[in-house]
């Protein structure tokens, strides 16, 4: 059957056959998640862009159905938000059926912005004429949001301007057709990276209290800023704050219209699928949940994977409090799986450092430098009360780090050995405390 190729993530989306990288027009529409990708039909590399189109009920299982949008007379389906038009403000619903309104950038011909629409989450049509025009070669990954005071729809555009610079335009609209220019922010110049393409643009309850509220925009690296939105103008706070510490991980989007409210990202996961004779490429993350946080070192978004990724489990062993000493017996010797999720809360004390060595891969935490290092790519993650809790998600593709309450986010792609499905909790020159210790085996979604 489909998605049994040795390198087929196996909780993970990816497509049946082609390429995908960026996520677009994530909403919840109509009783299912819509998970939107930059897509190539044709095959295992970039090109060709389209809008590839899965649904989910649970945002576990994916169901692949047709692209969405094709390439035109325009360009091609560059990156884009999506969002749900209850009030009807375009004039796209009829019969009581609300839109669902994908923003688009046609490109490497007019790089114009496009919208196109469902009544159905299955057939979409796109308006005659693009609704932005172009302001520099380029431009595109359209974000748009509703801004309840102000009432109005407020659009996120990724310009580079003369000299290389990275800027995120502001517009607004009050019925997603006409745009006028409201403001823009400046980010990076050439490799500096900082707000370069893919902006995300969303409003987060620091700590949860709502009548403290921030507006965070980030670029498609994840580096973000927290600060005001009026409606019209974007002040930051804090600058230049990174909310994934990873390798490969990129253009992430959240998801509009959640039922439960909460603030769910996916981004493009560029994993090493292809290899040998696969027909696909590429993968999404798993999904998390975001949060605004106030820490000593000022306002920090912190991230866990979305509770319903709980029914993936299948066998759980929960281990209790046990002192680990250099040598001392493997914790994890009875453990064997292709795919798990392991969390581990441990408290160093005289240790040098910890390492849950996962189907052959080590996840080190060096203690003095409170450092994470998992195949040469290393984070700074600090004790927290000091204990560093580990939460690890497995699959064949890579791993899905988070540590020190969800500030660390480090997604490591790497392709397991098949053959390879031990692990191993060990410490090295002293000794601590595993407070506890929680071992899934996960099942496949497919
Ligand atoms: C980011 C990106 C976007 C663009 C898309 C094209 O990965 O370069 O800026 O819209 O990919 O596929």
């Amino acid at each position: 059957s489909d998605y049994q190729e040795p390198l087929r993530a196996q909780f993970h989306f990816s497509p049946k056959r082609g390429w995908i990288n960026d996520p677009n027009g994530l909403a919840y529409y109509k009783g299912e998640y819509h998970l939107f990708f930059q897509f190539n039909p044709y095959g295992v590399n970039w090109g060709n862009m389209h809008w590839g189109h899965a649904v989910s009920k649970d945002l576990v299982h994916w169901t692949e159905l047709d692209p969405a949008l094709y390439p035109d007379n325009f360009g091609t389906m560059f990156s884009g938000g999506g969002v749900v038009d209850s009030n009807n403000t375009s004039g796209l619903g009829n019969n009581g059926h609300t839109p669902l309104v994908l923003f688009y950038t046609a490109a490497e011909k007019s790089w114009e912005q496009g919208l196109a629409y469902t009544l159905d989450g299955r057939k979409f049509n796109k308006l005659p004429n693009t609704i932005v025009n172009k302001i520099t070669d380029g431009n595109r990954d359209p974000k748009v949001i509703w801004h309840e005071p102000t009432k109005r729809w407020v659009m996120v555009l990724y310009v580079t301007e003369p000299g290389d610079l990275h800027t995120m335009h502001f517009f607004t609209s009050r019925d997603m057709k006409s745009w006028e220019f409201a403001s823009k922010v400046v980010g990076g110049k050439g490799n500096d990276r900082y707000m370069h393409e893919c902006p995300e643009f969303f409003e987060l309850a620091v700590d949860g209290d709502l009548n403290n509220k921030k507006w965070i925009l980030t670029g498609a690296n994840s580096q973000y800023a927290v600060g005001t939105f009026d409606g019209t103008t974007f002040l930051p706070e804090e600058e230049r704050l990174f909310s994934q510490h990873g390798r490969d991980y990129y253009a992430a989007q959240t998801i509009s219209n959640e039922p439960k409210g909460r603030r769910i990202e996916i981004g493009w996961w560029r994993t090493h699928t292809n290899q040998g004779e696969s027909a696909f490429n590429q993968s999404m993350s798993i999904p998390m949940e975001l949060k605004l946080k106030q820490t000593s070192k000022g306002m920090r978004l912190v991230r866990k994977p979305v509770e319903e990724l709980k029914t993936l489990r299948t066998k759980s062993t929960v281990l209790r409090q046990q002192n680990l000493l250099s040598h001392t017996q493997n914790p994890l010797s009875g453990m064997r799986a292709e795919m798990a999720e392991i969390k581990v809360v441990i408290k160093p004390q005289d240790t040098d450092s910890i390492r849950v060595k996962v189907r052959g891969l080590a996840i080190t935490y060096h203690t003095a430098k409170e450092e994470l290092e998992i195949d040469n790519v290393r984070a700074h993650a600090p004790l927290i009360n000091g204990k560093q809790e580990l939460t690890i998600f497995v699959d064949r593709t890579g791993v899905e780090v988070f540590a020190s309450n969800g500030e660390v986010f480090m997604p490591i792609n790497y392709n397991l050995k098949p053959t390879e499905q031990s692990y191993e909790l060990s410490v090295y020159g002293g000794s601590a405390t595993m407070e506890k210790l929680e071992f899934h085996k996960l099942k496949s979604i497919w």
